[in-house]
């Protein structure tokens, strides 16, 4: 095919938050319709924004961008690094005018980011403080980026958790057991309430809708008196009880708000330091096993726990993200072959559309609590905890 009028000839491209499956495969469409129909250079950057601020690039060409689109994670690698916070030598320091030095280096014209809410935070930042071109596509598991209808990744993190609730049924039934199984997606519900209805949990509880324990154990034991020895509790790693909302509210007022306290309303350490003075972010007592203890305390029933974790973000993406990611990503090489700069590609209904990049930095998307899907679980008699 050869290669049509492009108003931008050279792209950079980066990874940058929590990787997800789909990556790869939005990546291949960007760069394989930039380089081949529109015959731009596409420049790699590893690592994301932390690569490009060191400079740690590689060009994608027809050979690394082969055999990739089934691939999970990401060939570029990935970091949570903030262009204008990022800790070097354990310091935080701003570092958007080496990140805008070196794409002029690269002579790129555009970057494009690949990520979630901070990916297009960070994006918009670069854009306003460094007059950079840059342009989005929305990944996450969480499906929580404003403005799009979905986000890639969450599709393959849903399959997952439903496969881990309909296997664990079959080991709940035998044991007559409580299963509380907790499922990421940060503060919001969507991957839990998704993967909950499809593997019909008994109990679904997202951080929407904060929940009583009463209730959720008066639901349990419900289920027993009628005969059914066993439940499935799929519960968001940031649930909340109707207190801890409560305790996070007034710390909130307070100002006494910490990262990752806020949904307790606890100050809790989230980070360590080594001797190299590189941060890191300290592991967590699991949501699902505090519930647990806690119904099994109110309910006298046993109860198991399993975390699901990163196992949500590994392996190979479903056909469907393989097809919003393919999707995006070329519909992201024409907006680039036209000019058109600082948006995000947005998945509306059938179509990929740009958003501009200020309507979606900053802003994210919660389950909105009269939502189809939380109507729909409650109807087919899924306690969402609070009634
Ligand atoms: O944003 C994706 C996500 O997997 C969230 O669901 C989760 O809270 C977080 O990333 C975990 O991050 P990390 O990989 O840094 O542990």
């Amino acid at each position: 095919m050869s290669a049509v009028r492009s108003r931008t000839k050279c792209i950079g491209i980066l990874t940058s938050g929590g990787d997800c499956p789909g990556l790869n495969a939005a990546i291949r469409g960007v760069a394989k319709a930039a380089v081949n129909r529109f015959g731009m250079k596409v420049v790699g950057i590893q690592d994301g924004f932390r690569g490009l601020v060191e400079n740690r690039t590689v060009i994608l060409d027809d050979r690394n961008l082969s055999g990739i689109l089934t691939v999970g994670g990401t060939i570029l690698g990935t970091s949570r690094d903030k262009p204008h916070k990022m800790i070097i030598g354990g310091k935080k320091m701003d570092m958007t005018a080496a990140a805008v030095e070196n794409l002029r280096r690269h002579q790129i014209e555009c970057l494009v980011c690949l990520g979630g809410g901070g990916t297009q935070k960070n994006a918009y930042h670069l854009h306003t403080a460094g007059s950079v071109n840059v342009l989005t596509m929305p990944k996450t598991i969480d499906n929580d980026v404003a403005e799009t209808d979905i986000t890639f990744g969450f599709d393959t993190a849903m399959h997952i958790a439903a496969d881990a609730i309909d296997r664990l049924h079959t080991t709940a039934t035998s044991h007559h057991r409580i299963i509380v199984c907790e499922i990421m997606g940060h503060n919001s519900g969507w991957l839990a309430l998704g993967a909950g209805i499809a593997g019909g949990a008994d109990v679904i509880l997202i951080p929407e809708i904060p929940y009583d324990p009463r209730v959720v154990a008066e639901h349990l034991l419900a289920r027993r008196r009628s005969g059914k020895r066993f439940s499935i509790i799929a519960v968001a790693e940031g649930a909340v009880s109707v207190a801890e909302a409560k305790a996070a509210e007034g710390a909130e007022k307070e100002g006494a708000k910490d990262k990752k306290g806020k949904a307790s309303g606890e100050e809790k350490p989230v980070t360590g330091k080594n001797e190299a003075g590189e941060v890191y972010h300290l592991v967590q007592e699991s949501k699902a096993s505090r519930l647990a203890r806690e119904l099994q305390r109110l309910t006298g029933i046993e109860a198991r726990v399993t975390s699901l974790g990163h196992v949500q973000r590994g392996g190979i993406p479903t056909p469907t993200d393989r097809l919003y990611s393919t999707l995006l990503g070329t519909r992201a090489a024409e907006l680039l072959a036209e000019g058109t700069y600082n948006v995000m590609v947005a998945i509306r209904g059938q179509r990929c559309e740009a958003v501009p990049i200020e309507k979606v930095a900053g802003k994210k998307k919660l389950v909105p609590i009269d939502h189809t899907w939380v109507q729909s679980a409650r109807l087919v008699g899924s306690c969402l905890g609070d009634q």
